[in-house]
């Protein structure tokens, strides 16, 4: 049995810098699936939104935050991340991040981004690669941290707890098993403090802008232990994902509609216009709705963001990776508008937590896209998630070192694999991994009716029973597991989304089109307990 002051499980923004902050208390381990870069945070492109400028104020930004949430953000959170972002992004800097900046009458300044949604350009980036950027940064730092080991290639499997044991103690959570994916032994890692940083679940549907590591296993495990999660019904559907056959994940950034990328139908048509004062920088929600309904009513198969009034050397200097991209799919975005469809993209929702990343279970903490700690309210405001991270994993790690670490009292049994074989038949894990997410896209989409999601939940039911014999009878594989905990993220996600009788923010259904606020105005709450 391993044992370490700090398990942190995923190697995004938010769980390595509470990482390079806890090591200063004790020994840290960090979890992940893949490499230390495989990440949601890796993939950001947009940037960090943050007030840096004379012209905008924390007032405008927890406003422009309050207003994307749509009632249900908490007022305190918001300004605790709002207020507290600029010491964050110093301390980044600070690391060697070098956000980019443009020369304003003799001196250097923020070149501050625009997303929608947001009243102010208030968006720090690096070019169009900030997440990349900023993971670099962090890793770096990493490996001058002689008291962090970074396991990588490791997959929790689930985390281990008091009441799960059977100990006569409250429930809380005592470690995690975690499979080597190497040696493909499962490992019993003992801690009082667990950090879940897993990110979200966008592969939970058929067409994603998130990486492949992103299926939604903070969430399962948070929910198999017993603590509580809020609000899965709001998935963040980003209007603007590349539409080409091979580009299945790719996103096209907010950013290029902040420098003035206009969406058109396939008739050319500005149709933003007729759906909202904003047009084509209108908060998500409003402007994934407004393609999918143009979609459905002209029949074609996407729409396209126009920016070719922008010049071919100001694209290439802004949008590097975005322009190199779309050239290398056939599309000079400088002289032809893009073809871009709506795709999954954030989880609003996520493991119930207060402003400083602490769960309903003690012991258990949960920072970063995994968490739901009332930021994000019905509907994420752009670029507010590595905000977040950056925020919530800092005051995690000041909690933390103020208190003092318990007596290890407890031996952890090893991981009971039982008689079981090797999984003969691969086609099933695949099978029903994709039979998942596109029950999800059809039927727990952009648009919801309680019909399709009475379909979708039947479905589901019949995959997780088939799942759970699966796992077992058969040896774990990464495989396996990403599939177990993505039925189980797909079903909370209905669970939710049939519970709230009214349309909010990213959960839109036919069947209560309004906000009913007298019943509705509060989170989703579920629990095992
Ligand atoms: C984008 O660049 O459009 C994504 C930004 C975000 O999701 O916050």
């Amino acid at each position: 049995m391993k044992q370490y002051d700090f398990v942190v499980i995923g190697s995004g923004i938010a769980g390595l810098t509470f990482a390079l902050k806890a090591a200063k208390h004790g020994s840290v381990a960090v979890i992940t699936k893949r490499k230390g870069a495989d990440s949601n945070t890796a993939w950001a492109q947009g940037g960090v939104a943050c007030v840096t400028s004379d012209e905008d104020s924390f007032e405008l930004h927890v406003r422009d935050t309050m207003e994307a949430g749509a009632g249900l953000c908490d007022e305190q959170v918001v300004r605790t991340v709002v207020t507290e972002g600029p010491a964050r992004i110093r301390e980044l800097v600070e690391l060697g991040l070098q956000f980019d900046e443009r020369e304003i009458a003799g001196h250097r300044e923020p070149d501050l981004g625009r997303e929608g949604g947001h009243s102010k350009r208030r968006v720090l980036h690096v070019q169009d690669v900030t997440g990349a950027e900023i993971e670099r940064t962090l890793l770096r730092e990493l490996a001058r941290s002689p008291r962090v080991e970074l396991l990588e290639n490791h997959m929790a499997v689930d985390l281990i707890t008091s009441g799960k044991l059977g100990f006569a103690t409250e429930d809380r959570c005592l470690g995690v098993y975690v499979l080597d994916e190497v040696s493909t032994e499962v490992e019993t890692i003992r801690t009082d403090r667990l950090v879940l940083a897993t990110g979200g679940c966008g592969k939970v549907y058929l067409y994603t802008t998130n990486p492949h590591i992103a299926t939604g296993d903070g969430v399962a495990m948070a929910w198999r232990a017993g603590a509580t999660i809020a609000n899965m019904e709001f998935i963040q559907f980003h209007p603007t994902c590349l539409f080409h056959a091979e580009a299945r994940s790719f996103l096209i950034s907010e950013a290029v509609r902040g420098e003035g990328g206009i969406l058109r139908n396939e008739r050319g048509e500005d149709f933003m216009a007729e759906y909202h004062p904003q047009g084509s920088l209108a908060p998500r929600d409003i402007v994934a709705r407004a393609i999918d309904a143009e979609i459905k009513r002209s029949g074609a198969r996407c729409v396209y963001l126009d920016i070719t009034h922008r010049s071919e050397e100001f694209l290439r200097e802004r949008f590097p990776h975005i322009y190199e991209t779309c050239r290398r799919f056939g599309f000079d975005m400088a002289k032809q508008p893009i073809p871009v469809v709506p795709a999954a993209h954030y989880q609003c929702g996520g493991i119930r937590t207060d402003v400083n990343g602490t769960t309903t279970m003690p012991g258990l903490y949960a920072i970063g896209e995994v968490a739901s700690t009332g930021l994000h309210g019905a509907n994420r405001l752009a670029s507010n998630s590595l905000l977040e991270g950056l925020v919530v994993a800092h005051r995690l790690a000041e909690l933390l070192a103020r208190q003092p670490l318990p007596p290890r009292e407890f031996v952890l049994p090893e991981w009971e694999p039982g008689d079981v074989q090797n999984v003969d038949e691969l086609v099933v894990i695949y099978h029903n991994w994709d039979e998942i997410r596109r029950i999800m896209w059809d039927y727990v989409g952009i648009v919801r009716t309680d019909k399709r999601l009475q379909r979708a939940s039947a479905r589901l039911r019949n995959l997780q029973r088939e799942i759970r014999e699966f796992y077992w009878n058969f040896k774990i594989t990464v495989d396996l597991l990403e599939l177990r905990n993505l039925a189980t993220v797909a079903a909370l996600i209905v669970d939710s989304a049939l519970s709230r009788k009214e349309s909010r923010g990213l959960h839109y259904t036919l069947d209560y089109p309004e906000a009913e606020d007298r019943h509705f105005r509060r989170d989703t709450l579920l629990s095992r307990k």
